[in-house]
């Protein structure tokens, strides 16, 4: 081949793939570009995470991107498994349909992988320096080399089921249980008086409940540690991955076989979201988004208008399904105490189900939860206050799936304090 032909065809042959590209898989290159233009733009990290701990953005977006692979990996097990039976019991299988519902989750897992691989775009564009940070060499170099394990898959799979219970009309009715008590208590504020109250949101998950206050009129903000919750929140609040109602779709239960009573009711989808959440824009009162630890907060800046210049604290705390996330609940009373105005509220909503991921220091009862409080420095709402204030006992579910031969029923506390 003469030197001017492949003058030719090289370049021919680079636009010719750029071409393809950017046909097929515009996200990728976004990403590729934004990793780049990330190392000359100014550090600004969105969370204080440590690179490689379980929660941290990196081991989360990596664990979104390898979700996929490892369900493959955990599917190829259960095949292993089904083909260490006997012939006979090989052939029942078969004829009941078992191999089916092997091959009908391998297809799943690739549909539930558009919404995992549409996370980790997201969160490489949005998190693009804690992520170029990642793959820096210092890294590697830790002992924790491979952070992802099936727990991170667990986690995956819990934030695809938040999906349902946060931002779908399948999760209406567990969210109806939950809400009601935490909107109700907020709605004695009249509605003229609301925009100039801040609420905040600790443990907002995937921020549902923060979206519902913010939608009452208040300025909240939601305050979240976990990169898997934040990825999955991102995910729904960016104007290009997320431009419609019911645009994604999952099917959340596949992957636990325990307790269904048919294919049909294990492998079913759900889409998703049912409304479009949006942050507001700096100084505008409405949803904002801190990511990081609330324990790390401080009280914030006033609203614009306000006549105080000094932080004051939020006018109301929100915490459900959290404090009993605490790794130390003292620490956890202080800081809520510690954020609110005086007279502030702090409205709870959750059970006592000690801190599941590291071991908690101290494991209280509820009557010891109230005398904690009590030492701290709150005062629970009592007989003469109105009915939606009052503390009770809340029935309710967290995440669950309504078609499951299974039920757990938390008998989750309501109450509302305020700061003495
Ligand atoms: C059980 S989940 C509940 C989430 C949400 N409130 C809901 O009901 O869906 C508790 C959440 O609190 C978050 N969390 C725990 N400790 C935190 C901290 N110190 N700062 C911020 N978030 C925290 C966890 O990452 C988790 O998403």
């Amino acid at each position: 081949m003469s030197d001017t032909l492949l003058a030719f065809l090289f370049p021919a042959m680079l636009l010719y793939l750029g071409l393809r590209l950017s046909a097929f898989d515009k996200d990728i290159l976004r990403s590729i570009w934004t990793d780049f233009t990330s190392l000359f733009s100014p550090r600004k990290l969105h969370q204080d995470s440590v690179l490689n701990e379980p929660f941290s953005i990196q081991t989360s977006n990596v664990a979104y991107s390898s979700y996929s692979s490892l369900s493959v990996g955990e599917l190829s097990r259960m095949r292993a498994s089904y083909a260490s039976v006997g012939r006979t019991h090989k052939r029942i299988g078969y004829e009941i349909g078992y191999t089916k519902k092997l091959d009908k989750l391998a297809e799943l897992i690739e549909v539930n992988a558009k919404v995992t691989t549409g996370i980790s775009l997201v969160m490489r564009r949005v998190y693009s320096q804690e992520l170029t940070l990642f793959h820096d060499k210092s890294w590697l170099a830790t002992p924790r080399e491979n952070p992802i394990d099936s727990q991170c898959l667990s986690r995956v799979r819990e934030a695809l089921k938040h999906f349902i219970r946060d931002w779908s009309d399948d999760g209406l009715a567990e969210r109806a249980i939950i809400f009601e008590p935490i909107l109700s208590a907020l709605s004695i504020i009249p509605p003229s008086s609301r925009p100039q109250k801040r609420v905040l949101v600790p443990g907002s998950g995937l921020g549902r409940l923060a979206y519902e206050i913010s939608q009452l009129g208040y300025d909240v903000t939601a305050c979240e540690l976990s990169g898997y919750m934040n990825g999955a929140f991102r995910f729904l609040l960016d104007p290009e991955a997320t431009t419609s109602i019911c645009q994604h779709n999952v099917h959340p239960f596949a992957h636990w076989w325990s307790h269904s009573r048919s294919s049909t009711d294990l492998f079913r989808g759900v889409r998703f979201p049912d409304v479009l959440p949006r942050l507001a824009e700096d100084g505008n009162v409405g949803l904002h988004l801190r990511e990081g630890d609330f324990l790390k907060l401080d009280k914030p800046k006033p609203l614009t208008g306000s006549a105080s210049g000094t932080p004051d604290g939020y006018d109301s705390i929100v915490t459900l399904f959290f404090i009993d996330t605490s790794v130390n609940i003292l620490s956890t009373l202080e800081q809520i105490h510690a954020l609110l105005k005086p007279g502030g509220t702090w409205v709870n909503l959750g059970p006592l189900l000690w801190c599941s991921s590291a071991q908690a220091r101290l494991e209280l009862s509820l009557d010891e939860v109230f005398d904690a409080m009590d030492a701290v420095g709150f005062t629970v709402a009592g007989e003469d206050e109105p009915d939606c204030m009052k503390t009770r006992t809340i029935p309710c579910q967290y995440t669950h799936d309504s078609k499951a031969m299974m039920k757990w029923i938390y008998e989750a506390e309501f109450w509302v304090a305020r700061k003495v």
